[in-house]
């Protein structure tokens, strides 16, 4: 069974969160399953040049308006294929906006474009054998159920898989865009891609998809609610019939601190103690005073679904009880100029480093005592599960894939040597001082903290039973068609 799988982002070639780690990871999750998955992305200067050698299979004398061809390429040893559109990907800064951070001007058509593009070939339209299935990813691939949909009623539409990665971005664009994007004018009502007199693209997908999947069960019993629906509930209710959770896992080759070339010092589940290399090289890089108390750190988009304004509140009592803190990330500048501040209160206890840097997420992860993440809302959330399987002790918001993944070191659990991190809620200040202050205590106890470690690490966060979950989620539908 062949499967499409079409994204704006995909590790390593292109990166802002964990949407790239998971459409990296699935080809290899399902493929020993008899799925033969191929990636279809977006030509941005960073994939046309990691691609290297690759062939024309076909041209648009105009997609959407510009002209347009369809490379056939490898990567990682297996097919992938790219949408080389000069004009709408042949920019510097970073996938969706300027290098000030300002969105595309046009990123309604540029995706559009991609998505169009994915259900031609998909189709068989475009050079290359049609697919079973056609696998779509957030807003930016939201469009493309709806040209099946709207396609070429003669042809054999291949089934379509709308993949939600978070709510919170859902692509919406004004009437006036609507003729850009070349489809019938049928296709512009509440059963197509209309959505509040504009266009949704995530809403379309939602709504034409044969089949959605969020990347949790808990986000996907969350998103029926107002709060993490998010104007979408409604619909999502309707089609509850088709909707389903398969949480996201790690690819453990990248992931492995055995072998991990990131870490100073590499370990496993019975070489704890080699952690303490990895944690004197973040204390290091951060100029954090060198001692025994508990290192928290936060690998992060500084934004308010990740709770980053609740943890700025809280850093004065996690200094307070004897901790420090090492975070990485990068976002809204509000949040950046917060911590710069609480940096500068703290010298030698706090350590900010504003910036992407993926080797540096890996020493935090093996040289930290604990990982805090405090989000409003996670669909999976994949620092805490990075956080398992190197020891580094989880502190997570009881949300969507947070609660799903990170099992509460309360005291039946603790017995059952079943704890593997701390889950709080609600998330604002008492929720995580509290969280911070039973995480410093459980640290004390340290033959208590190295079982939750070890548990932890012992835990299932391989793709092996997920990427089962969604081969058979595109058989089913293959039968179905
Ligand atoms: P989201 O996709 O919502 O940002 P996830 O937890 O699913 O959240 O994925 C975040 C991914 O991005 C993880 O792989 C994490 O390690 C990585 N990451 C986030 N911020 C940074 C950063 N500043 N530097 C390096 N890696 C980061
Ligand atoms: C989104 C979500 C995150 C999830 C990731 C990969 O970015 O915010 O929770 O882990 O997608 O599915």
């Amino acid at each position: 069974l062949t499967v499409l799988s079409v994204a704006s982002e995909c590790w390593p070639l292109v990166k802002t969160g964990g949407l790239a780690d998971v459409v990296g990871a699935l080809p290899a999750a399902v493929a020993p399953h008899g799925i033969a998955m191929t990636r279809f992305l977006p030509g941005y200067p960073a994939v046309m040049r990691a691609l290297g050698r690759k062939r024309t299979v076909h041209k648009y004398a105009a997609l959407l308006g510009t002209p347009a061809r369809i490379l056939a390429g490898r990567h990682d040893d297996r097919p992938i294929l790219v949408l080389d559109a000069p004009a709408f990907y042949d920019r510097d800064g970073g996938p969706y906006a300027d290098a000030m951070g300002r969105d595309w001007f046009d990123n309604g058509l540029r995706f559009a474009a991609l998505a169009k593009a994915g259900a031609d070939i998909a189709t068989g339209r475009a050079g290359v054998k049609a697919f079973d299935v056609l696998h779509a990813h957030d807003w930016q691939a939201g469009l493309a159920p709806a040209y099946l949909v709207y396609g070429d009623a003669s042809e054999r539409r291949p089934a379509s898989v709308m993949t939600v990665h978070n709510m919170a971005f859902q692509g919406y664009f004004g009437a006036d865009f609507f003729p850009r994007l070349e489809l019938p004018r049928t296709a512009f009502s509440i059963e197509g891609v209309e959505y509040h007199g504009g266009v949704g693209m995530l809403k379309a997908g939602m709504m034409l998809a044969d089949a959605i999947t969020t990347v949790s069960p808990g986000y996907a019993d969350e998103i029926r609610k107002p709060q993490f629906g998010m104007g979408l509930e409604g619909l999502i209710e309707g089609r509850q019939d088709r909707l389903s959770g398969i949480v996201n896992g790690i690819d453990t080759q990248q992931w492995n601190p055995a072998t991990d070339a990131a870490l100073a010092a590499p370990f496993t589940a019975k070489t704890l103690g080699a952690r303490m290399g990895n944690k004197r090289a973040v204390e290091a890089a951060f100029g954090l005073t060198p001692d025994h108390g508990p290192l928290f750190t936060v690998i992060s988009r500084l934004t308010w679904q990740k709770g980053m304004d609740v943890l700025i509140e809280v850093i004065d009592h996690l200094v307070g009880l004897g901790g420090r803190l090492a975070l990485l990330g990068t976002g809204d500048a509000a949040i950046e100029a917060g911590l710069h501040a609480a940096a500068a209160r703290h010298p030698g206890r706090v350590g900010i480093r504003i910036g992407y840097d993926e080797e540096l997420a890996h020493l935090l992860q093996g040289g930290a005592d604990a990982i805090l993440v405090p989000s409003r809302f996670e669909p999976c959330g994949l620092t805490q599960l990075y956080g398992l399987a190197y020891g580094c002790v989880p502190v997570v918001a009881r949300t969507g894939g947070l609660g799903d993944t990170v099992v509460d070191a309360n005291v039946a659990a603790i017995a059952a040597r079943a704890a593997t991190g701390i889950q709080f809620s609600p998330v604002n200040y008492e929720g995580l001082a509290d969280a911070i202050t039973r995480t410093i205590r459980l640290y004390g106890d340290a033959p208590t903290w190295r079982q939750i470690q070890r548990s932890g690490m012992a835990t299932d966060f391989s793709w092996a039973k997920s990427g089962a979950d969604y081969a058979a989620l595109y058989r089913g539908l293959k039968e179905q068609q």
